[in-house]
């Protein structure tokens, strides 16, 4: 097959891994016989650099032309200004929201060499392997009213948390389809006791469970699963969640796992087109040296071929790739190794190619 993927390397360590991951990319097109072309265009603080904007026309354009979008990382101290105008963040923002992506898919697996890594106790990892579902483009991070105001020498700041019925739906709906394909159980995540928001999510939850009859559905509220992922990580399958709650709970489910450099992401919306990324940063600290883990990112084009260009086996394949190599030992300095960036590319190519 033919693809065109736009490439957003962003900031940061961004450009270092991206660059592997095409490196795997191109394997995979020779083994396979497809032809991967990319776009590189710019996203984050080296976008607003260039152009003044975090994500200029022209990158959103390429997003929407093409069948895939890799990103990197945006973000560093240079842009980190409380009061800036404009920050890197945004772009990733209006990137979710300008394509439609409403759905994150984070999947939290261990590789049992790893598992001396993880914060928690052994015993406490095994048979973790969660899928984290995300709302991406509603909740508190888009509610409006949002604003600043000043009354009576008191300064107020507004955000607001708002969800229609549609958006936990599809929400939902998505979760239990990927439920069917793994434990069948799914686990809602809200603040219902509290919030008026989370009392319409559960009730939309419920009536999407009733169609979907071979899962199980149970309620959380967010407080007690925070605490339930570090004693009882094993007994989660799909956690689906809004979009603040899932952004805490996929860090703190990030590090079970010890290897933060390892977990990709998909965000996806209706149609094929879909948006995959690591879930650690930038790195700023690491930026330049050659010693970031790219594995994150090759397992985020992992996910672009599986979810974007339907290309199962070659998704497989590249996660066999890491898998395998991380069984050989290859360990680059955050899984407690000394191997580069693109010393841990070539390993992953090699067993790709072989
Ligand atoms: C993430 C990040 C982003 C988010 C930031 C960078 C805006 O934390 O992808 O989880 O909060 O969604
Ligand atoms: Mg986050």
């Amino acid at each position: 097959m033919q693809a065109t993927i736009t490439i957003l390397a962003g900031d940061g360590i961004g450009p270092e891994i991206t660059s592997q991951a095409c490196r795997v990319l191109d394997v995979v097109a020779s083994r396979f016989g497809h032809t991967f072309t990319y776009s590189e265009q710019l996203v984050g603080g080296c976008a607003i650099d260039a152009t003044g904007s975090a994500l200029p026309d022209a990158s959103l354009q390429s997003c929407k032309e093409s069948d895939g979008v890799l990103l990197g990382a945006v973000g560093g101290p240079k842009w980190d200004d409380p009061t800036a105008a404009v920050r890197p963040e945004q772009g990733l923002l209006a990137l979710r929201k300008g394509l439609e992506l409403f759905a994150n898919l984070r999947p939290v697996t261990l590789h049992p060499s790893l598992a001396s890594a993880s914060p928690l106790k052994q015993e406490r990892l095994a048979g973790v392997d969660i899928m984290v579902v995300r709302e991406l483009t509603g909740g508190i991070y888009f509610g409006t009213p949002r604003c600043r105001e000043e009354k009576n020498g008191v300064v107020r700041a507004i955000d607001t948390l708002a969800y229609s019925d549609y958006e936990i739906r599809r929400m939902v709906t998505l979760a239990c389809k990927i439920a069917e394909g793994r434990k069948k159980r799914v686990t809602s995540v809200d603040k219902a006791n509290v919030l008026e928001s989370s009392r319409l999510w559960r009730q939309v939850a419920e009536e999407v469970a009733a169609q979907h009859p071979r899962i199980t559905l149970d309620h959380q509220l967010v407080d007690s699963a925070a605490m339930r992922l570090i004693t009882q990580a094993s007994s989660f399958d799909v956690i689906v969640t809004g979009n603040m709650f899932g952004d805490i709970l996929s860090d703190e489910a990030s590090v079970l796992t010890g290897s933060l450099g390892l977990l990709p992401s998909a965000s996806l919306g209706d149609g094929s087109l879909g948006l995959y990324e690591p879930i650690h940063g930038s790195a700023p600290d690491i930026a330049g040296k050659g010693i970031a883990n790219p594995m994150g990112t090759i397992l985020s084009a992992a996910m672009l071929l599986r979810h974007s260009l339907d290309l199962e086996t070659e998704a497989a394949a590249v996660e066999q790739a890491v898998f395998d190599a991380v069984t050989d030992g290859t360990r680059t300095k955050d899984l407690g190794g000394s191997l580069g960036t693109t010393a841990a590319g070539d390993a992953i190519c090699a067993k790709l190619a072989s």
